[in-house]
């Protein structure tokens, strides 16, 4: 039965495009709609050169009424009857009501090994700290934030000296090989982890 995967952004869309492309020949997703918090994102264009349908739901345009944002996302996911949701870089915190009605159902990438660097600038921390490895993490998403189950990781060694933004440069490809990895097994109800690097 094929899985009919939504994928929520907020910016360029590097990761939407590997989900995308990946949902080919006998993968069992299919891409149903594309839909970004930020209506000016790069990775719309992305999305629709990809003959994706996109639709853009500015956070902005509720205000503080964040149960009115997700309203709207809700409806756009079930009109589109997703199966599977897959934050990719997407950067808005989703409340325990909407994390529960998508429980089971919903995926998120995020830069670090989790459990460690859960929230933002996750390379500049690693950095920071002086660890010798880093990495990526894919894992459901539950009311906890970057805490659900993990689905999978790569691990790569950090290089003496780089900044965080080449170390986040030499993360990005393997963030693209791992989500659809993960993506595919998931589609076939298979959670067990995939380990990279
Ligand atoms: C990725 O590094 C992702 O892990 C992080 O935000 C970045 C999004 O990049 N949460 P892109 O929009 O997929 O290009």
């Amino acid at each position: 039965m094929t899985r009919r995967v939504a994928i929520l952004i907020s910016g360029g869309g590097s990761n939407m495009e590997a989900l995308v492309r990946s949902m080919t020949g006998d993968h069992p997703g299919r891409p149903v709609l594309v839909i970004s918090n930020e209506p000016g994102a790069a990775g719309l264009a992305r999305a629709r050169r990809l003959n994706v349908p996109t639709i853009a739901i500015d956070h902005r345009s509720h205000g503080r009424d964040r149960a009115g944002f997700e309203a709207e996302l809700a409806r756009a996911l079930d009109l589109a009857q997703a199966d599977v949701i897959c934050l990719a870089g997407f950067m808005r915190v989703l409340s325990p009501e909407f994390t529960a009605r998508y429980a089971g159902r919903m995926l998120n990438i995020h830069p670090s090994l989790l459990p460690k660097y859960r929230g933002l600038h996750t390379h500049e921390r690693v950095i920071a700290a002086g660890d010798a490895e880093h990495g990526c993490t894919v894992h459901e998403v539950t009311a906890e934030l970057d805490g659900g189950p993990i689905l999978g990781q790569v691990r790569i060694p950090t290089i003496r000296g780089e900044s965080a933004d080449d170390l986040a440069r030499r993360l990005l490809p393997w963030e693209h090989r791992l989500y659809p990895e993960v993506l595919r097994r998931f589609c076939l109800g298979d959670r067990s982890p995939v380990l990279l690097g």
